[in-house]
């Protein structure tokens, strides 16, 4: 950390400010291609949501009154196109800090032709707190997040219980927030997390895993793990109260 952060935080806890300074993600810089960045500057005032803009009306920023579903650290982008294009009568919300994620998503996005798609270039934990209404979303996915393989690491793990609290209070009831990772001591954290959170109902029938819904598109990826034998598994938690 800098000293001109390390003053910052200093002040900020000598003001009794609460600043979270453990993140889910480190940022990499990571050069935009031509592409990625024409993109960003042709999409952006279409598909771009800013977190400054604080707390969204979704009806206005789709046009419609369609379920949302919001995917948390999309990557590049391409599930979440493909999910886009198959289901328009959905509206979904992307939400990722690597820039050049962000100008490949709406590269693919732009081809595809697709308009129920919005895009945010910020931390999801933050665009939680201050953007999404509560019970607003029908789903939050959250597909192969940075496992943080490393135990001292394991608190840098997006799902965490302050955050899955959140995430809830933003689902509508009935809702269904739906992980997925191939990194299996993850997923055991995720389903310890899950078991002691209140008001979640676990979908699968052994209380632990679900076979991979088909509304998931297999990556590129998932089936070169798939080829070499390696797991993925799939949770999936309903909102019940
Ligand atoms: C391992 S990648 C997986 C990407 C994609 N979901 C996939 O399946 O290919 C995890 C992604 O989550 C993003 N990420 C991590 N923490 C985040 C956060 N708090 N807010 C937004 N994006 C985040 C990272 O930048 C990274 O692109």
């Amino acid at each position: 950390m800098s000293d001109s952060s390390n003053d910052n935080l200093e002040q900020a806890k000598q003001e009794g400010r609460y600043i979270r300074t453990i993140r889910s993600f480190v940022k990499r810089e990571g050069r935009l291609t031509k592409g990625q960045a024409a993109a960003i500057e042709k999409c952006w005032p279409t598909m771009g949501l800013e977190h400054q803009q604080g707390m969204l009306d979704l009806a206005q920023v789709f046009g419609n009154d369609n379920d949302v579903v919001l995917e948390i650290g999309f990557g590049m982008g391409k599930s979440l196109v493909e999910m886009a294009k198959s289901a328009p009568h959905l509206n979904f919300i992307g939400i990722e800090v690597h820039r050049p994620g962000v100008g490949a998503c709406l590269m693919d996005a732009d081809e595809a032709g697709i308009t129920n798609l919005r895009i945010f270039e910020h931390d999801a934990v933050e665009v939680f707190a201050d953007c999404i209404a509560q019970g607003s979303i029908t789903t939050v996915q959250l597909f192969f997040p940075d496992p943080w393989h490393k135990k001292r690491h394991h608190k840098r793990r997006i799902v965490q219980p302050a955050f899955v609290e959140s995430l809830r209070s933003k689902l509508k009831i009935g809702g269904v927030f739906h992980m997925a990772t191939d990194w299996e001591n993850y997923a055991e954290h995720m389903l310890e997390v899950m078991q002691t959170a209140e008001h979640f109902k676990n979908q699968s029938e052994t209380n632990d895993y679900v076979p991979r819904p088909d509304l998931r598109p297999l990556t590129k990826f998932e089936q070169r793990g798939h080829r070499l034998g390696h797991g993925v598994w799939d949770l999936m938690f309903e909102r019940i109260s």
